[in-house]
């Protein structure tokens, strides 16, 4: 096992009815910015649930932060937080609206000229404004790491950002909320935690036996759930399990001393940036070429994963580990996720190609847990995911 330090400062409050729990995380005196997305708040009943809470606090309101946030909302947003002499930042949304309140946190503190070079220079936030989160859309961690995705339609341009002062105070956690969620949302939720899993654990094998089993068991647990949540999401039983196991996916317990991957991100990202693709759908297109493309040093791990989460048990390592990256690719089929990128657009002949420029041209010259997938190798990579 490698070494590590892990801190996570990030206070959880989960269960049914916790929204009201708002009301003793924020300070009163402060001055909050309640920050949501396109309103889907407003019509589910989220919204009231947090004014009740809040009846006491000064609260000032932005709305309309987009899927996938983008860097010119979010600026009229750091305007108002400046104008009004706001203190305290309160995301209530998904990974887009907790990702955009995240860069707002740092780029009020930031004493940069353009707050844009925190994301271009990947600038890491010692300390940011304080800011909680009430979840709506159980997928990305958010709620729980310190990381952030922010787009430029500008530039198409999709770029992470973070920093150990990027946790949230709080996050609260009521998996009553998936109920109102729609179900290409509900199936990106699971597909991204589910790959985020994989990104940390479908290395090399280096003896950390734990995380592994904390792994496998969040990707048993997504698979157990995962049907019943499409089929009921009033199902609490089934929403509450998926929603911890989203958490639990991406706040950084998982990756401590392991080698970690993260190629597919950085890959689907641009496909995101490119052509709008949710983003969980980014990662079911690449994840199975990336898995195929490195299949010689990712096969143990492979192999493991086919045995314990998929029940594999016959043949060869190899059979095992080529059986264990189709049924992965089967199980985004059966969430509705298409797993190509034609499937998409009919616009991706010169995608591969664009992709391995931009790497190179940002310096990734050696993605993945050995630092060897090279603007070349991506190349290909796309190319078989066409
Ligand atoms: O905008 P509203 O109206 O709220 O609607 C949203 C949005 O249209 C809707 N929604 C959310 N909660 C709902 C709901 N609709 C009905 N009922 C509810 N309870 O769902 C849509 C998608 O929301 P979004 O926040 O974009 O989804 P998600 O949570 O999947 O976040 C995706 C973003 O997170 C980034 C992605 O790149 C992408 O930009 N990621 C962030 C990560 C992180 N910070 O650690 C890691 C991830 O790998 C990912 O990159
Ligand atoms: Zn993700």
């Amino acid at each position: 096992m490698n070494n590590f330090e892990f801190k996570n400062p990030t206070k959880i409050i989960f269960g049914k009815d916790t929204i009201k729990k708002l009301e003793s995380e924020i300070p009163s005196d402060s001055k909050v910015l309640l920050l949501y997305g396109g309103g889907s708040i407003k019509k589910n009943g989220i919204y009231d649930q947090v004014k009740t809470a809040l009846a006491k606090v000064d609260v000032i309101e932005f709305g309309g932060i987009p899927a996938n946030p983008e860097y010119s909302v979010l600026m009229e947003a750091l305007k108002v937080i400046k104008g009004e002499k706001i203190t305290y930042l309160l995301a209530v949304g998904g990974g887009s609206v907790i990702d955009g309140t995240k860069f707002l946190s740092a780029a009020a503190n930031y004493k940069g000229e353009t707050p844009w070079d925190i994301l271009a220079n990947n600038i890491k936030t010692e300390k940011g404004m304080p800011f909680g989160t009430v979840l709506t859309l159980p997928a990305t961690g958010s709620e729980m790491n310190s990381g952030a995705v922010i787009t430029r339609k500008e530039t198409q341009e999709k770029l992470a950002m973070g920093g150990p002062g990027l946790f949230p105070e709080f996050s609260i956690l009521d998996p009553q909320v998936i109920t109102s969620i729609p179900e290409r949302q509900l199936a990106n939720g699971l597909t991204d935690a589910f790959t985020h899993v994989l990104e940390q654990y479908m290395t090399y094998p280096i003896g950390a036996l734990l995380q592994d089993r904390f792994a496998e068991s969040i990707l048993q647990t997504l698979i157990e759930v995962a049907p019943k949540v499409l089929k009921d999401p009033t199902d609490y039983k089934a929403a509450s399990n998926f929603m911890w196991s989203c958490t639990m996916a991406l706040n950084g317990l998982i990756q401590k001393g392991v080698p970690t991957d993260w190629a597919v991100h950085a890959i689907g990202h641009e496909l995101t940036a490119l052509f709008g693709i949710d983003h969980a759908r980014t990662l079911a297109v690449i994840a199975p070429s990336h898995y195929k493309f490195n299949f010689e040093a990712k096969k143990e791990k492979l192999a493991q994963y086919a045995e314990r989460v998929w029940n594999i048990t016959e043949g060869s390592i190899d059979d095992k580990a080529y059986a264990a990256i189709e049924k992965t690719e089967a199980f985004f089929r059966e969430l509705g996720i298409d797993t190509k990128l034609s499937d998409y657009t009919q616009d991706y002949e010169g995608t591969a190609e664009k992709i391995a420029e931009r790497f190179t041209d940002r310096g990734w010259m050696g993605l993945g847990e050995h630092q060897s997938l090279s603007p070349d190798k991506v190349e290909k990579i796309v190319k078989m995911a066409y």
